[in-house]
């Protein structure tokens, strides 16, 4: 499978058209920004990581029965997926407080909640991605009423599966973001990464951030973050 037309470029990734209409390829970038784009900078290796960590990740859910947008990994870089259409909802579980949650709430972070949160921000870096409820969705319309209940129902189950994963690895899954697209026949499929980007990992020993927290905040040590994510992983 080969690439053809560039299709599009987001800050993390580039999405390329291919011979077969319903596959597209996507090739990772070392980029990282924060804050709607207002931080930029580079993370040298990301790309690999996040690459592959989503591809296994994906396989893991799919092994769990829940479908993902993942076909094959091309390259370090490159993997196959399905061609979707973005449902433009930003789906945030949260385990434990964290990020924004503490500071909308004014609670400290590491507060283990009894039962998972979600949410949903408006995919759209115009408005900040701004924080909406399921009513708010429907009205603008972004998804139906019934592929929202699809939505939370994956959401959570990606949850239970990841969360458990990486408590195997000595990982806090504290928090995470996916985002879910349409087949062309409608089917809502989980699409884009799972990584250290868009998850927050915790050592669970010593509560050591291993994520993009540490580039967003100036914490020092990004590269090594995302290697020892890569080492708990896939052991390498
Ligand atoms: P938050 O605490 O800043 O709302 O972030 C919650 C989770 O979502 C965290 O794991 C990081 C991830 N995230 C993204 O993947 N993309 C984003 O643009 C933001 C703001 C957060």
């Amino acid at each position: 499978m080969e690439k053809t037309t560039q299709l599009y470029e987001g800050k993390a990734k580039k999405v390329f058209a291919t011979a077969d209409e319903n596959l597209v390829i996507v090739s990772y970038k070392d980029d990282a920004t924060a804050f709607d784009g207002l931080k930029k900078g580079q993370i040298m290796g990301k790309g690999v990581v996040n690459n592959r960590m989503s591809n296994y990740l994906c396989q893991l859910l799919e092994k769990h029965g829940v479908p993902t947008h993942y076909v094959e990994e091309l390259n370090d870089r490159e993997t196959v997926v399905k061609k979707v259409s973005i449902v433009p909802l930003e789906v945030i579980i949260r385990n434990i407080s964290a990020g924004s949650f503490s500071k909308k709430y004014g609670v400290e972070e590491g507060i283990v909640f009894d039962e998972p949160t979600l949410e949903f921000s408006y995919k759209n870096d115009d408005l900040h991605d701004p924080l909406l409820n399921q009513y708010h969705a429907l009205a603008l319309k972004l998804a139906t009423k019934e592929e929202i209940e699809t939505i939370k129902a994956m959401a959570f189950k990606v949850n239970e599966v990841l969360k458990a994963y990486f408590l195997s690895l000595g990982v806090k899954l504290v928090d995470f973001k996916i985002e879910f697209g349409r087949l062309a026949d409608g089917t809502i499929i989980l699409a884009d990464e799972i990584s250290p980007d868009t998850c927050r990992f915790w050592d669970a020993e010593t509560n050591e951030k291993l994520d993009k927290d540490r580039f967003r905040r100036d914490l020092g040590g990004v590269e090594d973050a995302y290697k020892e994510m890569m080492k708990r992983v896939f052991g390498e």
